[in-house]
């Protein structure tokens, strides 16, 4: 069976990892190549985009493709609902692998808001101390909201910012929460802004944010069209998806052998 892994996240890794003990299946894992330079997994793999929704469905053909896996990050949207649609296109099963997102826990003083835009505009008129764990790429959102002093923390250089008053940290999760709460009282942070990305590598700053009493900025996730595929949070749980869909696949055609007297 062949399957195709959207991936570049560390789920997708886990499940590479998983699926290299598995011979009976062959599958292949995608990366979008935004890493200059990503650990070599453990199974085949493909580096750059495919051409949107109609270079993705004719991969997927070219390939004999039986089974498509997304597990990239639950804010890469563009990808996921290209997968969904070329999975639709090519009828074939999407299983969709993601981090079950944070929940708000009491003493959390969550600010809730869609997208980074609102996020600039949550921080207020007041200038503030900002910690921003956003990732690099949409960093340029909080030029409109220049009052403020961002501590920016990434894993590759954002490039040129137009922002007053900022500095870049470099650095890779994961992160403790006695670490985060450090860096925090150091900085004399007084607010903290983020994605709501789920998962434990980064989510130190969380309860780092909430034992000090700090707002958090908490961006939600986007919708991406895959909220009806079979969705499940651990590598072990898409194998098992897969094996029943095997055995499925295997009833049906013993049925249709069984109907047409063979
Ligand atoms: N967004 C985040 O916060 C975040 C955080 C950590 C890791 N990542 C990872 O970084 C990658 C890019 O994320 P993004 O938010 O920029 O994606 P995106 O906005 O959803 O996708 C933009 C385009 O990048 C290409 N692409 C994305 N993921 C790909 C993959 N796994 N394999 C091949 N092409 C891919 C596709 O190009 P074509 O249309 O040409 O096919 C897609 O249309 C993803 O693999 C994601 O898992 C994202």
């Amino acid at each position: 069976m062949r399957l195709l892994i959207l991936g570049g996240t560390s789920e997708a890794s886990a499940l590479a990892k998983c699926l290299a003990a598995r011979p009976d299946l062959a599958p292949i894992l995608s990366l979008a190549g935004r890493t200059s330079a990503p650990v070599a997994p453990p199974i085949p793999f493909r580096i750059g985009g495919f051409g949107g929704v109609a270079g993705l469905s004719a991969y997927i053909e070219q390939e004999g493709i039986d089974l498509l896996v997304d597990a990239t990050h639950p804010f890469a949207a563009q990808m996921s609902a290209h997968a969904s649609a070329a999975a639709a296109a090519c009828a074939i099963p999407l299983i969709v692998l993601t981090r079950a997102p944070w929940r708000e826990e009491p003493n959390d003083r969550w600010i809730r808001v869609p997208d980074m835009q609102a996020a600039a505009k949550a921080l207020g008129e007041t200038p503030r101390r900002v910690f921003l764990t956003i990732g690099r790429l949409q960093v340029e959102a909080f030029t409109t909201a220049p009052q403020h002093f961002y501590l920016i923390r990434t894993i590759e250089p954002p490039g040129a910012l137009a922002l007053p008053d900022h500095r870049l940290l470099y650095d890779r999760g994961p992160y403790d929460a006695a670490r985060e709460k450090a860096l925090l009282q150091e900085e004399r942070i007084d607010c903290l802004v983020t994605k709501n990305s789920g998962g434990a590598a980064t989510y130190g700053k969380i309860a780092a944010a909430r034992a000090l009493g700090l707002p958090v900025v908490m961006v939600e996730r986007p919708s991406s069209g895959t909220e009806t595929a079979i969705t499940v949070h651990a590598p072990q749980d898409v194998l098992a998806c897969i094996d029943a869909h095997r055995e499925k696949i295997a009833v049906h055609h013993q049925a249709d052998l069984t109907e047409r007297g063979v």
